[in-house]
């Protein structure tokens, strides 16, 4: 028999913990636990299938190509924990469906379902706004990269990652919601940088 959805949802919070007990790099927990929340939200407004939505969302970083590359192209870790819960098998594969389509680096296609919408929509909010900005350095920083290069050669720069992705977040939402969130979140990007970039200038 399929466990109830509230104790499903339960031990992927818990499966999540356990697997980012250790990360330092802005994927940690609590970014999974954000973007649920956001993913949740965004959900409820849209009117997309809410339990696809909070469990992609749970999931979506477990088998991420850059903190588990030999889970990555199976999603080894997600599928095995919707499995072990009783989930069938279509609702596997929507999910890991979605999973696959919310990756900013490896997809220049919006993703194919309203859910798959939703969770992307919420990964990139997490992406904007002040927490952005923190994971943007916390990330820089254990990568051991510079805060900024004002010759702008090193692409690899923290500072260099606002251009490169998050100013340009806000024009990829999918939904109406999804825009309405990342709005402010934006504003407070564009503020932060040009307070950041004026305080460098006024030392150099
Ligand atoms: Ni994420």
């Amino acid at each position: 028999m399929m466990e109830s959805f509230a104790s499903i949802r339960l031990s992927a919070m818990e499966f999540v913990k356990k697997t980012f007990a250790s990360d330092s790099s802005g994927h940690d927990d609590t970014h999974t636990f954000r973007v649920h929340a956001l993913a949740k939200r965004i959900a409820l407004a849209e009117g997309a299938d809410l339990e696809l939505v909070e469990l992609a969302a749970l999931l979506h970083d477990v088998d991420d190509h850059k903190l588990s590359p030999e889970t990555a192209a199976g999603k080894d870790r997600a599928v095995g924990f919707l499995r072990c819960h009783g989930v069938g098998y279509d609702r596997i594969m929507a999910i890991i469906q979605i999973i696959d389509q919310v990756s900013f680096s490896r997809n220049s296609f919006p993703p194919s379902t309203l859910e798959g919408k939703c969770v992307q929509d919420a990964d990139r909010l997490d992406a904007m706004g002040a927490i952005g900005i923190a994971r943007t350095f916390a990330y820089g920083g254990s990568k051991g990269r510079r805060l900024h290069d004002p010759q702008m050669q090193d692409p690899t720069a923290s500072v260099q990652h606002f251009y490169d992705k998050l100013l340009r977040l806000k024009s990829m939402m999918n939904t109406e919601t999804g825009r309405q969130l990342a709005a402010p979140r934006h504003e407070f990007l564009e503020a932060f940088l040009e307070e950041f970039l004026r305080e460098w200038e006024e030392e150099a």
